[in-house]
């Protein structure tokens, strides 16, 4: 672990130093078995800085282990994500996931959450969890009528970058789905996917599935070149088990087969879908 404010140069056998390479982890979502092996991924890549962009402990799984292991990084700068704000809520009005985790967590941890802020900036990067103005949309996919999840048009995608916002990059999580793309004013936007849930269903703006098909957690590592922003999106197989485990003795069988297989469960024909397994507050 990098202590706080220390810059480390990492260096590979072979190759040259690497200066501030940079890890983006988003969308833990409680799962810490999957951020255990994110987290040693990072330390075996060396990183200079962790950014985390939020829904942290939201799920049917080990909220409070999963805080704990990212309140013990001093070189993580985390903000809050939609899921987050929920847990700070009322209680009776939570979302099944939301409830799980947050039965689970006391004082200390809602502190935590309750500091976090909604976006950050730290030189040339930026942060939030959805877009700039919210954490509740998805910046590069829009969702059609239809429910189908497609790339969003680019000038929309370029239009959330606010004005005056000069950052290189911006980081992006909320969808899940690992990505990068560069925007006519020639910022990148890069979305690192979830660490810890690999696919789910919403019901907002209309129900859609969002699905990675592969149970992997994701996380991605960038860093400055001479021509320009390297990223690269990291896949890192971790054993599920104990998660799948926790999920079932929740009653929740849809986050343990996403969990299991990086694909939501199909209802049986004639049964209509459950709400996301991430639970939001509208959700029952
Ligand atoms: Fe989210």
């Amino acid at each position: 672990m990098t202590p706080t404010g220390c810059i480390r140069r990492a260096r590979r056998s072979g190759a040259e130093p690497v200066a501030q390479r940079l890890a983006v982890i988003a969308d833990c979502h409680g799962n810490a078995d999957a951020l255990r092996a994110v987290l040693a991924d990072i330390d075996r890549e060396g990183a200079a800085r962790i950014y985390n962009l939020g829904d942290h402990a939201s799920g049917p799984l080990a909220a409070r282990e999963t805080l704990s292991l990212l309140r013990g990084r001093g070189d993580m700068l985390s903000i809050r994500g939609n899921h987050d704000r929920y847990l700070l809520g009322d209680p009776a009005r939570m979302g099944p996931s939301d409830a799980v985790a947050r039965a689970q967590l006391g004082t200390a941890e809602l502190d935590w959450l309750a500091a976090l802020p909604a976006t950050a900036r730290e030189g040339a990067v930026h942060l939030c969890h959805g877009v700039p103005t919210s954490d509740l949309r998805y910046w590069m996919q829009a969702v059609t009528p239809a429910g189908q999840v497609v790339q969003r048009p680019l000038a929309e995608v370029a239009g959330e970058i606010p004005a005056g916002e000069a950052a290189e990059v911006h980081l992006c999580g909320h969808s899940h789905l690992p990505g990068s793309l560069q925007v006519p004013q020639g910022s990148l936007i890069v979305n690192p996917g979830s660490v810890g849930l690999p696919a789910y269903d919403d019901h907002q703006p209309v129900p859609h599935v969002v699905e990675n098909g592969d149970p992997a957690a994701r996380y991605a590592l960038i860093e400055r070149g001479a021509a320009g922003w390297v990223v690269s999106h990291r896949r890192v197989p971790y054993d599920p088990s104990r998660m799948v485990a926790l999920a079932r003795r929740h009653g929740r069988e849809d986050w343990a087969h996403a969990l299991a297989t990086g694909w939501f469960p199909r209802p049986p024909a004639g049964q209509r879908a459950r709400s996301h397994p991430a639970g939001g507050a509208t959700g029952p």
